[in-house]
């Protein structure tokens, strides 16, 4: 018999929202304004992180998640936080020969340590407490893509953090959600330097891929992918990873 899922209701509830500046964190932050939530959202630019704050209600503070002392603070900050939700992230496009070291650097901080640190702060709380939800931002890029390889394994070692996370909090009231949305229409891409060119999967917008992250947690899903049929990706991956790597060179899809 399967553990059952630990949903979590949002009304009134204080949720930590990484990377609210902007795309699906600034959507998510509006979705969770609507359902009452006390909202501290975090990220770098002023400026935008003040525009959500003012739609939105919440409390921003802008912080740089490679800075352990900032870290630290949000930390601080949000020790009340009853969700947590990782979703500040960077994408990184081309070979990995020409990857500067300093940007695999600061890829896996902002996308692997700082969400795996501020989880570890946060949770003893959540468990003084007997309740509380951590949720991880990973990808379908997960199952590995090529051209970017630091950030898929970055993604997929958030999957298996979660996965991990699980058996420790199992029975104690706390909930993990792994939310891996395939595209979305935010300046990610623009950011990382690459368009998004691929017609498959289609693009979702933030604002659809904000509404069912929110309903993910609602419902104490342990895993939401975005469109939900990527799920068969993920499972066709790992039943038969040798056919799934053929497949996706001869389609493109990984090189
Ligand atoms: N868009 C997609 O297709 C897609 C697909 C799968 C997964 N995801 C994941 O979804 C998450 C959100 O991405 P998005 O598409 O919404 O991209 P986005 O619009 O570029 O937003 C990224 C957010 O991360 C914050 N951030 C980046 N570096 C930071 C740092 N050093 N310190 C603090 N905050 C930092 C940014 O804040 P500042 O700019 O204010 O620093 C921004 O709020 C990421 O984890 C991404 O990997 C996106």
């Amino acid at each position: 018999m399967g553990v059952r899922p630990v949903g979590t209701e949002l009304r009134g509830r204080t949720v930590l929202l990484t990377g609210g500046s902007s795309g699906i964190g600034a959507a998510t932050a509006e979705v969770l304004a609507r359902r009452g939530c006390d909202l501290l959202v975090t990220g770098r630019d002023e400026q935008a992180l003040n525009r959500v704050a003012e739609r939105t209600g919440a409390r921003a503070l802008v912080a740089d998640l490679c800075s352990p002392e900032e870290l630290r603070r949000v930390a601080e900050r949000a020790s009340h936080a009853e969700v947590l939700i990782n979703n500040a992230g960077i994408g990184w496009s081309g070979q990995l020969e020409e990857m500067p070291a300093s940007e695999v650097h600061r890829l896996l901080t902002v996308n692997l340590a700082a969400p795996v640190e501020l989880t570890r702060m946060l949770l003893p709380a959540m468990r003084a407490r007997g309740r509380g939800h951590v949720v991880l931002m990973s990808s379908i890029a997960a199952v590995g893509v090529g051209g970017e390889a630091v950030y898929s394994a970055s993604k997929a070692a958030l999957r298996a953090f979660a996965a991990s996370l699980r058996y420790e909090l199992s029975g104690d009231g706390l909930a993990v959600t792994t939310v891996l949305p395939g595209a979305v229409r935010t300046p990610f891409f623009q950011r990382r330097g690459l368009a998004y060119e691929r017609s498959f999967p289609r693009m979702l917008s933030a604002e659809t891929a904000a509404e069912r992250l929110v309903r993910a947690v609602e419902r104490g899903r342990e895993e939401s992918f975005l469109p939900g049929w990527l799920d068969l990706a993920a499972r066709f991956q790992g039943a038969l990873p040798g056919t799934f790597h053929h497949l996706g060179r001869r389609f493109g899809q990984v090189r």
